[in-house]
């Protein structure tokens, strides 16, 4: 049987030896022992290519070409987040060899070499229909806003066990975790390929995942871990489509206790509409996993994520985009949260993204804006520097415990703005036992006066008490009016009484 498959297979790529006709293959490896696979599936009719680009996870149709196999071009488009997402590749035969250069990348794109394949070898997996709606149970975690770190703001790909194990130390030894910051997640890269059982394994970076957790917990830290709900994360590793039930259990085994959930994967198979349903796959997976793992929905606040995040057992959901390090996007995202305030609430936190305090693209003044903005949101503080090199500024603005008491306060009342004037912003949070947060922000470059009445801010007597949470002093002015001098870009943040 196999030798006949062989001879069809032979007898079909000499046929099409010809032409472009038949199943690309570039393999890059990643280093780290996992190859990322990009297919082009091409027919040939003359001067006509047809046909798919799978590049990791998206999948492209051709619908635009000119030339032949000695010198074309190629245009493939694919439909994401409402819009279109495009490519164009070069590419010459040579032999039996495709020679491709992405053309118009960010970046230089080195050329790529493929070589054809069996067909039907890089498909997209088969489609499995989500399962019919039902509310998964609260697991009882995150009762305030989770803490801790991810290594994707600064290291991106370049993780591994080694920098999770310094990560862990630092955070011990520098005074996070002891300021509430307890989860030590790792985010894409990890993965490595399914074993013969079907069971997810680590690639050559993380060798061995019980001794990591071991490890991140005998520091008295918790460990994180990212997956997609498609066949493919971000970045192309391996998601964990159809394998959901198996891969809860396994990260149970290894002694995981934060799992990030990443849409990406999975924009080819299913439409926004059903992300619903196949979240609370992976909520159910988690309820039974035997191991309390907080539950982490990142598909950028599509959909209306807030309103179902809690029913598919979410813990915290993404409402925006990616984060980066600069004041554009920060205050971009971050003041833009008021809407989904009524969302909030212990157990189930609107998430702004993960932190870039530290990273050094930003003032101080703009990182405690960051620090103060995340704390009045009630938002998930996921540091996102590398800890083990922090300048005593960032240490000293991750690190403010008052500041941190905001965020963690057990009512979890998510902020709202209540005055505005111009750049200048109020926002306040009421806080249990009765005090309030009152954050007056300058969104401004310049440095600027800001004068308002307490009661146009919703806080109806003056207040007797006035501590400034970055100066930790308290403060003497008194009357119904408060005027404070705002660094441009920069934030007074108060706890009032
Ligand atoms: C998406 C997420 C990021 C990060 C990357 C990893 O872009 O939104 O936070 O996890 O994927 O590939």
């Amino acid at each position: 049987m196999k030798s006949i498959i062989f001879f069809l297979y032979v007898t079909a790529t000499a046929c099409s030896a010809a032409d472009l006709t038949g199943n690309w293959l570039v393999a890059t490896p990643n280093g780290d022992g996992t190859v990322r696979r990009t297919y082009f599936n091409l027919k040939q009719q003359g001067h006509r290519i047809t046909g798919t680009i799978r590049a990791t996870l998206h999948l492209y149709s051709i619908d635009k070409s000119t030339g032949g196999k000695e010198n074309f071009t190629i245009t493939a488009a694919m439909p994401i987040l409402g819009s279109e997402r495009r490519v164009t590749y070069r590419g010459k035969l040579a032999g039996d060899e495709l020679q491709l250069v992405e053309v118009g990348a960010t970046g230089a794109r080195p050329a790529m070499t493929a070589h054809r394949v069996p067909e039907g070898e890089g498909a997209l997996p088969a489609r499995i229909e989500p399962p019919p709606l039902h509310p998964v149970r609260d697991n009882g975690l995150a009762r305030t806003p989770p803490m801790g770190w991810n290594s994707w703001n600064k290291f991106a790909n370049r993780i591994d066990d080694a920098t999770v194990r310094g990560i862990a130390d630092a955070m011990a030894r520098y005074g996070m975790r002891d300021a509430g910051y307890v989860y030590v997640n790792i985010d894409d890269t990890w993965e490595g390929e399914r074993d013969p059982r079907g069971n997810i394994q680590a690639n050559q970076k993380f060798p061995n995942m019980n001794a990591l957790a071991d490890y991140v917990h005998s520091k008295g830290l918790k460990l994180g871990i990212y997956s997609s709900p498609g066949p493919n994360t971000c970045e192309g590793y391996e998601g964990s489509y159809g394998h959901e039930q198996q891969d809860a259990r396994t990260y149970a085994a290894w002694g995981i206790d934060y799992l990030k959930y990443d849409w990406c994967g999975a924009f080819t198979l299913y439409k926004d509409s059903e992300m619903r349903a196949v979240y609370q796959k992976m909520g159910d997976a988690l309820l039974t996993s035997g191991r309390d793992i907080v539950f982490s929905l990142c598909q950028y606040g599509l959909s209306d994520v807030w309103k179902w995040g809690p029913a598919v057992g979410g813990n915290l959901w993404r409402t925006a985009g990616d984060i980066s390090d600069s004041w554009e996007s920060v205050s971009r995202i971050g003041f833009s949260q008021e809407r989904l305030a009524t969302y909030a609430r212990p157990g189930h936190w609107n998430d702004p993204d993960m932190l870039e305090i530290g990273n050094g693209h930003m003032t101080d003044a703009e990182y405690r804006t960051h620090m103060s903005l995340w704390s009045m949101l009630a938002a998930p503080l996921i540091a996102g520097n590398d800890v083990r090199g922090m300048s005593s500024s960032i240490h000293d603005i991750l690190t403010n415990r008052e500041v941190i008491a905001i965020d963690q306060d057990k009512a979890g009342h998510q902020a709202k703005r209540v005055w505005q004037s111009g750049q200048q912003e109020v926002w306040s949070r009421e806080l249990a036992g009765g005090d309030t947060a009152v954050a007056v922000f300058n969104r401004s470059p310049q440095d600027a006066k800001v004068s308002f009445r307490w009661a146009d801010a919703g806080i109806r007597k003056a207040p007797s008490r006035i501590r400034d949470l970055w100066r930790h002093a308290e403060q003497k002015q008194t009357g119904p009016q408060y005027s404070v001098e705002v660094a441009g870009h920069g934030v007074v943040l108060m706890r009032v009484g």
